[in-house]
């Protein structure tokens, strides 16, 4: 039997390229180059592989997964979300999805809780100000902001970061829980006395607003018009998700016009934030780091290797993200 091929796209940890590298059977060729390879240059590379590691920069449809060819088995995302694969196209080739859950859920609850942070207490607002020089003394209502505790938190999609978010707000700051999803989870009901509520209810009650759903057709532009309409002047809207959840051109308009009073986002409609978001100050933006923490990147990369190598050895795959 000859080796197994398997192309990632992108270095990542060492850690899981080693992992893979003790299977004497499994020949690896990874990117050379520190940049997302284009739709012909991965299918240059990644023709006639067993598996590939893909980015979430990857975007993967049928038409690459047949380039690729018949020996494909698996397309391991080193991401939670999988919005850049055809898992249905993956399913009709009997081709493996995993993803990384799981690694990477207190990473993101964390930077979910920095970027709440940033926003209330106006942590960019006060970098700037000292860096322009006109911080000459302490001021008495200078960029004032609210409070966390005992404020409510309504948490928009309670899978595993979404809890963690929970627990975080709930322990640490007292903060209320509202949570809305397409089905209850009675534990976070019972441990965190949070409360089911419609989307509706949640935008109208909640101080902080934080986004965990994936990106679907069903969730696409679920944050418009209507529903900024229905925030709180004072709300702060967080996303660590992804940017199509949020209407930009809406979020946009909320801004400017002071609806809400601020937004801490992670991730853009279209990956880079529009000029307009730029131009103002009660937004706080970072380049889809998130899960940029050592030991999440590190999980990462030895949760996509495990991954291969389950499916590379006919075994189930760990995460799989069809079944
Ligand atoms: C990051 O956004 C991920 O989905 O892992
Ligand atoms: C991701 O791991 C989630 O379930 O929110």
């Amino acid at each position: 039997m000859g080796n197994k091929k398997i192309f990632i796209a992108r270095k990542i940890d060492d850690k899981g390229i080693e992992m893979l590298r003790s299977h004497k059977n499994f020949d690896i060729k990874i990117n050379p180059k520190d940049e997302v390879l284009s739709e012909s240059e991965l299918i240059e590379n990644a023709k006639g592989s067993d598996a590939i590691v893909t980015l979430l920069t990857d975007k993967i449809d049928e038409e690459i997964m047949d380039k690729v060819g018949p020996n494909l088995k698996i397309i391991a995302n080193y991401a939670v979300g999988f919005d850049n694969i055809d898992v249905e196209a993956a399913k009709k080739r009997n081709i493996a999805v995993t993803n990384t859950p799981e690694v990477m859920t207190q990473a993101v609850a964390e930077h979910a809780v920095a970027l709440m942070l940033t926003c209330a207490r106006r942590i960019v607002e006060g970098d700037k100000y000292i860096r322009e020089k006109k911080y000459k003394q302490w001021e008495p209502e200078l960029l004032l902001g609210p409070e966390i505790a005992g404020k409510t938190l309504g948490i928009v999609g309670i899978g595993r970061i979404g809890s963690s978010l929970a627990e975080i707000a709930y322990h640490g700051f007292g903060m209320k829980i509202l949570y809305h999803d397409i089905q209850h989870v009675e534990e976070i009901e019972r441990t965190l006395q949070a409360d089911f509520v419609s989307l509706t209810t949640l935008l109208e009650r909640s101080d902080f607003i934080s986004i965990h759903v994936p990106l679907l057709d069903s969730t696409r532009h679920m944050i418009s018009s209507g529903e900024f309409e229905l925030m709180k002047k004072t709300a702060i809207l967080v996303n660590t998700a992804r940017g199509g959840i949020i209407d930009e051109k809406a979020l946009i308009d909320a801004l400017r016009e002071k609806k809400i009073f601020a937004a801490g986002l992670d991730v853009f409609e279209n990956e880079i934030p529009s000029e307009e978001l730029l131009a103002l100050d009660n937004v706080v933006m970072t380049p889809h780091i998130a899960s940029a923490t050592h030991e999440a990147r590190r999980s990462m990369a030895k949760c996509v290797a495990e991954n291969v190598i389950e499916v590379l050895s006919d075994r189930p795959a760990k995460s799989p993200c069809w079944k």
